[in-house]
């Protein structure tokens, strides 16, 4: 797999590419915004849906014991927490599982805890089911976002649910086992459900290292219900699949009971044949991305401090994501957005859309061509340097 390779993405039905027009106003942005990656997924996933393809029926669809075994296999592996497949609930995508979580483990006015800056949809997420959205904003420590702990436990007293974002998105922060502890005891203390989004955690950087909530004791695995996908770890999001892990029964069977309701229970057969086939044969794959992202990660870091001081890039911990504080540039934001979009054409994530926090910052989608990245950077640069002219 030659991660280099520039792949035309036009005209395939891409949000990223062909929706610019209406996200930016305008097509001739550089796409790095949504969350997929420009690269091919590996060619055993596509080998594996070519195969089915030839089979030429393709009728309603289950989750088999062998997609559920790939399942259990990669956590094990990867994440040393050991699951049964009977906890598996599969859905149509990681949100609406949390929306279908949120139903299941609430009702209408309670108080679900988010903590912004965060990925947007759990704010709707919220709000569309009619629950009260409750902030902890993160705070950036050293470079770092990081818990107020001290706000979260008063935000836990009038709470029902923490809705977590581990790894966080955006930001990269990994939580550690320290931390994680303290959650679990504010959310044990306030008797919270915990809804865990870790569709990140494959893509982490050693020494930094995933660790599921659920698995930290018992006791959270008892009120946990864990989200999970292949979809930004093997580049799979247009199959709209992914998966919850409950280890409690009384649990599983509210959300399933919840799905159910909204019949949404038959799964996308080319999503199962993905996830099982990238978690069976997409190991390779996955350590050659997860190197060359990194280094698309550094290089970007490293060009910011050496040419374009002004930019503050958070280093990550995880995700292929870059969080950057553009405050120094003083800047409204929507001067700043028309910075990016209008005179550097690079089409950005505005950080207002993560909540609280957001404001004065940019985020950037690092899974492309480095060739890609340096044009970026180099059309950045240049736009900043002529604001002072
Ligand atoms: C934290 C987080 N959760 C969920 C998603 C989307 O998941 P899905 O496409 O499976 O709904 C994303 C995508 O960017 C994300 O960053």
């Amino acid at each position: 797999m030659d991660f280099n390779k520039i792949i035309d993405r036009e005209n395939t039905k891409s949000v990223k590419y062909d929706g610019r027009e209406m996200t930016f106003g305008r097509d001739d942005v550089l796409p790095m915004w949504i969350l997929d990656m420009d690269f091919a997924a590996p060619e055993e996933v596509t080998k594996s849906f070519k195969k089915r393809l030839d089979h030429g029926i393709y009728g309603y669809t289950m989750l088999d014991s062998d997609c559920r075994e790939s399942v259990c296999n990669w956590i094990k592996n990867r994440h040393n927490w050991q699951i049964s497949p009977a906890w598996l609930s599969l859905t149509p995508g990681v949100v609406p599982g949390v929306n279908m979580a949120i139903q299941a483990f609430s009702k209408p006015g309670d108080g679900v805890i988010v903590q912004p800056p965060v990925y947007y949809p759990f704010f709707a997420a919220v709000e569309n089911n009619d629950r009260r959205l409750l902030y902890n904003p993160l705070q950036i420590n050293n470079g770092r976002l990081e818990i107020d702990f001290e706000n979260l436990e008063q935000q836990a007293s009038k709470a029902k649910i923490f809705l977590f974002c581990s790894p966080h998105n955006p930001g990269g922060s990994v939580w550690s086992e320290e931390e994680l502890e303290r959650i679990a005891e504010i959310c044990l203390k306030h008797d919270l459900t915990i809804i865990s989004d870790e569709i990140h955690a494959d893509i982490v950087f050693p020494p930094a290292k995933h660790i599921p909530t659920a698995s930290i004791s018992p006791e959270t695995a008892a009120r946990t219900i864990t989200f999970m996908s292949t979809s930004k770890t093997f580049n799979l999001a247009g199959l709209s699949t992914a998966y919850a892990v409950t280890s409690n029964p009384v649990m599983r069977e509210a959300f399933n009971s919840t799905e159910a309701k909204l019949q949404v229970g038959y799964c996308n057969l080319f999503g199962i044949i993905g996830l099982e086939a990238a978690y069976k044969h997409g190991q390779k794959w996955y350590e050659k991305m997860l190197s060359y992202v990194k280094a698309n990660i550094d290089f970007t870091v490293n060009y910011f401090e050496q040419n374009l001081p002004q930019i503050k890039p958070l280093k990550p911990q995880a995700t292929y994501l870059l969080w950057l504080d553009c405050r120094e540039l003083k800047l409204s934001q929507s001067a700043l957005l028309s910075l990016f979009v209008n005179k550097a054409r690079v089409g950005l994530s505005d950080g207002t859309i993560f909540g609280p926090g957001g404001e004065g910052f940019m985020r950037m989608n690092l899974a492309c061509a480095r060739s890609t990245v340096e044009k970026a950077l180099g059309q950045i640069k240049q736009a900043v340097d002529n604001l002072k002219v």
